[in-house]
């Protein structure tokens, strides 16, 4: 198979895939899309974007995710070992809270509070620009976050000029 770059040559097979995945996405407004050499690039590529749309640098991440191995995505991720062991100080500005799920004891009243916490003691609200999660933790144990706190965090996120970012691979 012969395979250009796309942003060097733009072709069909391309375009022709992107729409068969956009189709099978199941909301009811405009979606455009981007295939990465990996999970974590792509991660990567959605914190570009929060930060350009929102002129912000801050990112909310959960307690147990895990979002990739470069640089950049293992300060997302919510366990130091192994993936943050040895690196020295790592330039973030993420912040974790817990992840809610009926798997683990943590209720969606919980996450909540802990969230409210972080506005009064750790960030101001206003340097944020990501959410990111996992629908469903991989290496935090297959936990399910909770229906209603996912519902809560886009609603949070419409109402604070926050990006929802969902993570799932
Ligand atoms: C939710 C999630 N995000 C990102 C990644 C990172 O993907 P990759 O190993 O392709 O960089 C993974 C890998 O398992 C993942 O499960």
């Amino acid at each position: 198979m012969t395979h250009y770059a796309f942003n060097a040559a733009q072709h069909r097979p391309y375009l022709e895939f992107m729409q068969q995945l956009l189709d099978f996405i199941p909301v009811d407004y405009p979606l455009a899309g981007m295939l990465t050499n990996s999970g974590a690039e792509a991660a990567e590529n959605a914190l570009k974007v929060a930060r350009i749309v929102t002129g912000r640098t801050g990112v909310i991440a959960f307690d147990g995710g895990f979002h990739g191995r470069t640089l950049a995505t293992v300060n997302l991720n919510g366990k130091v070992a192994p993936y943050k062991q040895g690196l020295g100080n790592l330039s973030s500005s993420v912040y974790h809270i817990p992840y809610p799920s009926q798997d683990n004891g943590i209720t969606t009243q919980d996450a909540k509070k802990a969230l409210a916490r972080l506005f009064q003691v750790e960030v101001d609200i206003e340097n944020i620009s990501a959410i990111i999660f996992e629908p469903v933790l991989g290496e935090g144990c297959f936990q399910m976050m909770n229906p209603d706190f996912a519902q809560y965090l886009q609603q949070f996120c419409q109402e604070h000029g926050i990006l929802m970012i969902v993570d799932e691979i």
